[in-house]
């Protein structure tokens, strides 16, 4: 779907269909003032009283087919304290569900009017100043367009018969009906122009929707077809697309690197390795200390020798939503203007059972010369994401380091499905990640560091072990993920495993594969970090 732009006010304003948003209680005069010159019909539509501006409530209100705006799709809003409480993701959601709706009714062209999605952010700061709240700043364009265009999200590349049931970004090239997507929504200015903010807040959403889209897809794309080099593909095609640099190192340069850790987790899988790199320079910034994002890509995640139990194990095709989220990350800065320099680096490798795999009690060296006893093979993420932490470092100079992986199930335990788990040695990069991340809608929590949860992975033989006792495990993890960290370096561990994939649908995602951290890491790169 095209995002568009009318301008010169309700006179010349065309769509099959107009969205307005509106809070309990409220009437559509106060939500949308000039629609109802666009649309006088409104007025005396009976239908419209018996809208509540319930959260998640889409009603449809139908004047004569031939009038330039035909129809009006009122979504709820709630109450507004409530949605002040949690803007933006309550627009997010409407705009979302309204979207659904309007490709359930096969409407072609869609608009909203630009005035009424301005008046929410003031209800947003209303709180903020009575909360004494930081302010957290959002543009509602941005916001509506990005939960407009995630709504419609499906993933049916797999499907043959595009019968609706799940669907894809592959849009309506058949012309069949269960791929009808809405053509172009359009925002309705009453200005003769359309306002310089007002575009570049909606070319945000969408740059922004584009790169939860392609996480999306990646962490949904079947274990067969999302390979190591399947996302060493994708960076390359980004890099093309926007002018930036991409490269991967195989299977025979990761082990004669040395990259120990690494090998002892690709050992095991016939499907080659790669440790996929892509870097964003943007002119003037080539020398900069840059941004260093290193996301885990376990193409599948068997478990190895301790080989996970059957029940759920196909959802560890998810297990490189880490590298997934940086790639759609890299895919939005490709599509925004963002003078910093980013690299993302991606250890990428299933994680097999085989006769060649690497078994508990085995201890390799790690590309920093620590050595490792390998007690469990399942605790694959630590081991790729030391080696590829070691070489990001000596490669790049880092500014700030952000590692994020679908690390442990202790994560999930200790903070639910939902919520991700930042851990960081500044106390400032903790809580840029926390503040974006809430207003973009990836939640974190906090969780320690502390020195002392080392002791838990003290071996006999070795350096460390990969695995401590369970409990404390995301702690666990992060401070063997530590020992890799040079002094000096900002750095933050985003143990994604719970929200990264989910079971439940949303009227901003069907299920799946979330997009988890691409906004909040496409935010960190702008704000500067
Ligand atoms: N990929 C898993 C973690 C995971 C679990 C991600 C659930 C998403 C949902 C990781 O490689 C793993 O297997 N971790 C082990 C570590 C343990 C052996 C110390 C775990 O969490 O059980
Ligand atoms: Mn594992
Ligand atoms: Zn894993």
């Amino acid at each position: 779907m095209d995002i568009r732009f009318q301008v010169g006010g309700p006179a010349q304003w065309r769509a099959d269909a107009v969205i307005v948003f509106l809070f309990e209680g409220e009437a559509l005069s106060d939500g949308a003032p000039e629609l109802l010159e666009a649309a006088p019909w409104l007025g005396i539509a009976p239908a419209v009283r018996d809208f509540r501006g319930k959260k998640d409530e889409v009603a449809v209100f139908h004047g004569h087919p031939d009038l330039a705006v035909p129809r009006v799709i009122a979504a709820g809003l709630g109450k507004r304290e409530a949605f002040a409480a949690t803007a933006p993701s309550g627009l997010r959601a409407a705009a979302g569900a309204a979207l659904r709706r309007c490709r359930e009714l096969k409407i072609e062209t869609v608009a909203v009017e630009a005035s009424s999605l301005a008046r929410l952010d003031a209800v947003a700061l209303a709180r903020v100043a009575a909360t004494g709240d930081g302010v957290q700043v959002w543009s509602p364009f941005e916001e509506a367009v990005c939960g407009a265009l995630l709504g419609l999200y499906r993933y049916d590349r797999f499907k043959t018969n595009g019968n609706g049931n799940g669907g894809g970004n592959a849009g309506s090239e058949t012309g069949e009906d269960a791929r009808f997507e809405p053509r172009w929504l359009a925002l309705l200015c009453a200005e003769a122009s359309v306002p310089d903010d007002l575009h570049a807040a909606a070319r945000k959403g969408e740059a922004a929707a584009a790169g939860v889209a392609l996480a999306r897809d990646l962490v949904n794309g079947p274990p067969n077809f999302v390979t190591p080099g399947h996302l060493a593909e994708q960076a390359e095609a980004i890099a093309k697309k926007y002018g930036m640099k991409a490269r991967s190192l195989g299977r025979a340069e990761l082990a004669d690197m040395g990259m120990g850790a690494f090998a002892s987790v690709f050992r095991g899988a016939e499907e080659e390795p790669r440790l996929v790199v892509i870097e964003h320079a943007p002119k003037g910034a080539e020398d900069q200390k840059p941004l260093v994002l290193v996301g885990k890509g376990i193409t599948f995640d068997t478990g190895g020798i301790s080989l996970k139990p059957a029940a759920k194990m196909h959802e560890m095709k998810g297990d490189m939503a880490g590298a997934a989220a940086i790639l759609g990350m890299f895919e939005a800065l490709g599509r925004s203007d963002v003078p910093r320099r980013v690299v993302g680096v991606m250890p990428c490798t299933e994680n097999m059972p085989d006769g060649r795999a690497t078994r508990p009690g085995d201890i390799v060296t790690t590309l920093s010369g620590k050595t490792v006893e390998i007690l469990n093979t399942d605790a694959e993420g630590r081991l790729v994401l030391c080696d590829a932490l070691t070489w990001a470092q000596r490669e790049y100079s880092p500014e700030v380091v952000v590692d994020l992986a679908t690390l442990t199930g202790a994560c999930v335990v200790a903070l639910g499905t939902d919520v991700a788990a930042v851990f960081a040695n500044d106390d400032d990069l903790s809580g840029r990640i926390r503040g974006v991340g809430d207003v973009v809608g990836d939640r974190f929590w906090p969780l320690p560091l502390w020195d002392m949860y080392f002791e838990n992975l003290k071996s006999d033989v070795a350096d460390m072990a990969n695995v401590g006792p369970r409990e404390g495990g995301a702690v666990n993890a992060a401070l063997f993920l530590k020992q890799f960290v040079d002094k000096g370096v900002r750095w933050a561990h985003l143990d994604i495993a719970g929200p990264a994939y989910t079971a439940k649908k949303t009227s901003t995602c069907p299920g799946g594969g979330t997009g988890f951290a691409v906004r909040t890491l496409l935010e960190l790169a702008r704000g500067g970090v």
